[in-house]
């Protein structure tokens, strides 16, 4: 493979998000054709898509991202039936899934077949599959004709990509193209199922809540190390730190006269030590903080709209690193709906920091 590092001078081409331009979209297929790396919006965050059937187009994934070598990532199809020839089964369950929420934000994790590459699974006998609804990213697997490897478009750890900005910030001279669609939609990412063993087991919640799931096929439980940070996750991407801007994330929960109360402390406290502190609160609780003045403080929206705090919570997190603040403090959620995967990230993100009112 010719070097692709230092040398790359990567591109961005806006796209129109519900309609895109067929000859745009040809010419970035033509890219991953030729084993380029190209970032595309789906309805989640946005993708870094490579060739998911050439392994060294996959390998160019890692090293742009930074990603451990032992991190297995998602292929991407545009049609429902490819299904059937990336994976060795599809067990009825899994099937109903499909009917149930393909094309969108769910990843099947089933039991491989023999035409994905080592460098796709990390060596695992299982591979991780979803169908997206975003038009660009339907537009771009059809036209290059193969599936496609898309991890999250960040550097590995950080905070995933929402906006194009976003992944030219981090991604900028490693990857040839961005696609420019406009923000991404639900601002986290897919929920991940794996239906390779007998129980149908979450290993990511995300966009398809659990709810939402057992709804069509009966209860299902989430892994147990989503909970427990001792445990080994089943999920390789679980086990490392995530989703984390540079400065340190406390979660405090309570209602939200109590954590206005903590925060008046606590901006003392860092006020006294000269370090920079950023607020990212719903609405409710910045209503009831007194004094906000000189603060760096930021409105997810209302405890009432978790999707719209879902939408905002990558860039705001990112927002905080922009300005150089050094401590965030944040808030914890209900864990259900989507609750569930918000605090999924916000606990990874924070490293399990929660206070509450003594
Ligand atoms: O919404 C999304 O899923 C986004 C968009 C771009 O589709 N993609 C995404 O990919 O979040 P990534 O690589 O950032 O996260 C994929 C997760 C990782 O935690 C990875 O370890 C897990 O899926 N995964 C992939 N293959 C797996 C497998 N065979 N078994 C278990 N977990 C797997
Ligand atoms: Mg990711």
């Amino acid at each position: 493979m010719k070097e692709r590092w230092s040398s790359l001078k990567t591109e961005i081409w806006k796209v129109n998000k519900s309609n895109p331009d067929l000859e745009t979209m040809r010419r970035a297929s033509q890219i991953i054709k030729q084993g380029g790396l190209v970032a595309f919006p789906t309805e989640t965050v946005y993708g870094l898509g490579a060739n998911g059937l050439d392994a060294q187009a996959v390998l160019g994934i890692f090293k742009a991202k930074g990603r451990p070598a032992d991190n297995p990532l998602i292929l991407h199809i545009a049609n429902q039936k490819d299904v059937f020839y990336l994976a060795a089964g599809v067990p009825l369950k899994a099937q109903v899934l499909i009917e149930a929420f393909w094309p969108g934000p769910l990843t099947l994790v089933l039991p491989k077949s023999r035409f994905i590459p080592q460098e796709v699974t990390c060596g695992l006998d299982t591979v991780a599959i979803r169908m997206p609804r975003h038009p660009v990213a339907l537009a771009l697997i059809r036209e290059a004709g193969v599936p496609l490897a898309a991890p999250s478009a960040n550097t590995s750890g950080y905070p995933s990509t929402t906006e194009a900005s976003h992944v030219i910030s981090d991604m900028d001279g490693k990857i040839d193209l961005v696609l420019d669609g406009g923000p991404a939609g639900f601002g986290l990412e897919s929920t991940v199922i794996d239906m390779s063993g007998e129980k149908p087991l979450i290993l990511r919640p995300g966009g398809i809540t659990r709810e939402q799931i057992e709804e069509v096929i009966g209860p299902v439980e989430y892994d147990p190390a989503n909970e427990d940070s001792h445990l080994k996750p089943r999920s390789p991407g679980m086990k490392y730190k995530h989703y984390s801007p540079h400065a340190q994330v406390v979660l405090l929960e309570g209602e939200p006269e109590e954590i206005a109360d903590m925060l008046v402390d606590l901006i003392a406290e860092n006020k006294e030590q000269g370090k920079k502190v950023g607020l990212l609160l719903t609405a409710e609780t910045l209503n009831k903080l007194p004094d906000k003045q000189k603060i760096y403080w930021r409105n997810l929206g209302s405890r009432h709209d978790l999707e719209h705090i879902a939408r905002n919570l990558y860039a705001e997190l990112r927002s905080c690193d922009n300005a150089g603040i050094e401590v965030i403090y944040t808030e914890t959620y209900a864990r259900k709906d989507i609750g569930a995967a918000l605090m999924n990230r916000l606990v990874k993100s924070s490293e399990q920091e929660i206070r509450r009112k003594q």
